[in-house]
């Protein structure tokens, strides 16, 4: 390498930079800048034998070693680093740790979920990231699934609105941007379609239900400019989606016209030999997986022979490798990494991680996420009296719970035994002593245990070189224990008793067969319902729980999901009347997991709508949530029923906040196809609004929804409008007996 190398001059194009640092490149050196290799092996095999283009999973000091040993390269060519910075910058002790992407979602606000990509971009880049591996667009389908934490949940529409808002919080104001960085939309496509719940099973799936459900809130942070796009590992009708030519080339490229690069999920090409078994050997594989369009191979060290081999037997030709290279080589100039490589920067961590700014946004959204389920009037607990307040439960002080999955402790990364600094964490005890009035007594007993940890005995790693997580055995319910905190209730006011899961029990490959809380959980439930304390259920859980009768019996139910490191503060504040409850539930959750799957959006056609021993409705719905007050929905109105094919449907509505509390409000409006000719979703999501009510107040919502939007996909899989009559629904959440019903066509 001399300093005067075409490519190395910043004067010249992106294009002719790359082709001159191309034409300088052996075969191995492509085939190297392929790799995404995992920094926490051997760094000096990865970087300065196999040449690797990327690193993921590098500790801080781990960082600084690769950046050395890439720029002794012979061409020295920058490293790009990625990280799985899903919900903030989990892996970096003390930067700010978000509520889960499923939290965020049930905030609905699209512009909250734009700041705070932002701000996790601001902390990521100064630690030398230059790409995250977030936002999920997967759609939830089944809550036995490990990963339905890391969704925006169950609907497309909504995924694509926060989806799309965080691919643009990420990139800033473009690559060049020193605060940018990359987003990857994940994992394309039909993930999330599991067998069972199971993770990565083979997906059921047609090209028609892919385009009718999956792909959409792709397709559209695709043509947002998002400028990755990471595999999932599924494989459907027997094409694993590493050979999946046609989603891969056809519809996201040709189609889509995306222009970004692709990585692989984790040893996907090694795992078309080794687990799905469709590849003889390593060569084969790396065959495939280039000739189906991937660019980035992660984790898949033997790809670094296997692709050169591939080439020498003809298998593939060297052009192939190079169009893969360039898309690799031209993100890395246009990052501008030649010039600055984007290295860890002390100065500006020390000004940005944990920025008190960023600690107030999370505090703002963790608020914004909470989603109050059922209330007989008991909350907010009303201020004036000097009270006592128990705080029970297995979630009531547990830090990690409540940080969730990628964050800390959780598993991924080995240099974070300890999780997060718990000064940096106000768990929901920590709020109750914070915020309850000077004259309140907090007391507190945990009551039962979740789990008890195994190591697994099949070992501490899988064979792709991913630490296997230990098995989570529920705990025996503990007669002290619920001894302890049924004393503690009955010398209450009021009892607060946390529930949930763990990150054991959350996860890949950390499906659940049940939905039922866990260990002594449900026997604490069961004994505090039976001391009369007024109870509060406070569900900080990954996904949703099917809750026994005692906790569906509560005075209230909260639901926190996992709500970031300041959740614990957010929920004593919602619990003690400081904030309204403002969050609407961004999946539905099922009373048994025998109701699997319970999304909103079934396709019309089924006889009947009940289990002979169980309703199919669900237990909390889509879009469901309340206030402290109560909001009535009425006169609908259409302007103007009759709609071109290229004009918006035109609605109104009122709002009459009716009780004694300011309302956010979140005004949903679905669209009900009448006749199709294929069997379609009885009603879908188009449009929300987020409307503040004072008490007393009316206001008139202005809703508008494009004909071009009233799509369904056709039998041969194509998405159009259908002329013809069509519902408008418009209510507070997706249960028909909410929603009100005007009729318009479309010509
Ligand atoms: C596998 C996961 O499926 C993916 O979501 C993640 O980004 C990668 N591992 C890297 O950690």
């Amino acid at each position: 390498m001399a300093p005067d190398d075409p490519y190395r001059d910043p004067s010249l194009s992106v294009d002719q930079r790359v082709e001159d640092l191309l034409g300088r490149m052996t075969l191995a050196e492509k085939v190297g800048q392929m790799l995404q290799l995992d920094a926490r092996r051997d760094l000096k095999d990865a970087v300065s034998t196999r040449l690797a283009g990327s690193i993921l999973h590098a500790s801080p000091q781990r960082m600084l070693e690769a950046i050395d040993l890439a720029a002794n390269t012979r061409l020295g060519i920058p490293l790009i680093t990625a990280e799985d910075c899903i919900h903030g910058h989990g892996f970096w002790p003390g930067a700010t740790v978000f509520p889960t992407q499923l939290a965020m979602a049930a905030t609905w606000d699209a512009e909250l979920v734009e700041r705070v990509a932002r701000v996790t971009a601001v902390e990521v880049s100064a630690t030398g990231i230059h790409w995250t591996f977030s936002p999920v667009l997967c759609i939830t389908r089944d809550l036995r699934w490990g990963r339905v934490d890391e969704t925006f949940g169950e609907d497309p529409y909504l995924i694509g609105e926060l989806g799309s808002a965080m691919v643009r919080g990420y990139q800033g104001n473009g690559l060049g941007d020193p605060t940018a960085v990359l987003a990857t939309a994940k994992h394309f496509a039909g993930y999330s379609e599991t067998q069972g719940g199971r993770d990565a099973s083979e997906a059921d799936l047609s090209p028609r239900k892919l385009r009718a459900w999956f792909l959409p809130p792709f397709e559209r942070v695709a043509k947002e400019g998002c400028s990755i796009f990471m595999l999932g590992y599924q494989s459907i009708d027997g094409v694993p989606i590493t050979a999946n030519k046609w989603l891969l080339n056809d519809v996201l490229k040709d189609e889509w016209g995306f222009t970004g690069t692709l990585v692989t999920d984790w040893d996907n090409v090694g795992r078309m030999v080794w687990e799905q078994k469709v590849c003889a050997d390593a060569v084969e594989a790396a065959a495939v997986a280039v000739r189906a369009g991937n660019d980035l191979v992660m984790t898949t060290p033997a790809f670094f022979e296997g692709a050169q081999t591939a080439v020498e037997r003809g298998l593939l030709a060297e052009e192939e490798i190079d169009a893969a290279v360039r898309r690799i080589l031209r993100l890395k100039f246009r990052l501008g990494l030649f010039e600055n490589p984007r290295a860890p920067d002390a100065q500006r961590q020390a000004a940005v991680i944990g920025h008190p700014d960023h600690a107030a946004l999370n505090l703002e959204v963790a608020r914004r996420s909470l989603v109050l389920l059922a209330n007989d009037g008991t909350l907010p607990l009303p201020a004036g009296e000097p009270r006592t307040v128990a705080v029970i439960g297995p979630n009531a002080d547990a830090p990690q719970s409540q940080l969730g999955d990628w964050a800390g402790a959780s598993g991924q990364v080995d240099w974070m035994p300890d999780g997060q600094p718990r000064e940096l964490i106000e768990t929901v005890l920590d709020g109750f002593r914070a915020v309850a009035p000077a004259d309140w007594t907090v007391t507190t007993a945990r009551g039962a245990d979740i789990e008890k940890l195994v190591p697994d005995p099949q070992g501490e790693f899988y064979r792709d070189g991913q630490p296997r997580p230990p098995i989570s055995r529920p705990a025996e319910a503990d007669p002290a224990m619920i001894a302890e905190a049924v004393a503690v209730a009955r010398a209450a006011d009021y009892a607060v008793v946390v529930v949930g899961d763990t990150v054991a029990l959350t996860g890949e490959s950390k499906s659940t067969a049940t939905l039922e809380l866990q260990g002594g959980q449900v026997a604490l439930l069961d004994a505090l319902a039976e001391t009369g304390t007024p109870t509060v259920v406070v569900l900080m859980n990954s996904k949703p729980a099917a809750l026994p009768p005692s906790a569906l019996r509560a005075s209230a139910i909260v639901q926190a999901f996992n709500p970031g490191m300041r959740g614990g503060r957010a929920v004593a504040e919602l619990v003690l009347g400081h904030i309204e409850p403002t969050g609407r539930m961004p999946l539905s959750a099922a009373r048994h997991v025998g109701q699997q799957p319970i999304y909103y959006n079934q396709i019309r056609g089924q006889h009947g709508n009940r289990y002979a021993d169980l309703t199919q409705d669900p237990l909390f719905a889509f879009g469901e949530g309340l206030s402290y007050t109560t909001v009535e929905y009425s006169d609908l109105e259409i302007a103007e029923p009759d709609v071109a094919a290229g004009g918006t449907v035109r609605a109104t509505v009122k709002l009459t906040n009716t009780g004694g509390r300011p309302a956010l409000e979140t005004v949903q409006a679905y669209i009900s196809d009448l006749v199709t000719s294929v069997t379609w979703a009885a009603r879908e999501l188009k449009a929300y609004r987020q409307v503040s009510v004072a008490p007393g107040e009316s206001v008139t919502v202005d809703i508008a929804v494009a004909a071009a939007d009233c799509t369904l996909v056709t039998a041969d899989g194509r998405r159009v409008v259908e002329p013809g009559d069509f519902d408008l629904l418009v209510g507070p959440n997706s249960r028909p007996k909410n929603l009100l019903r005007a009729r318009f066509r479309i010509s």
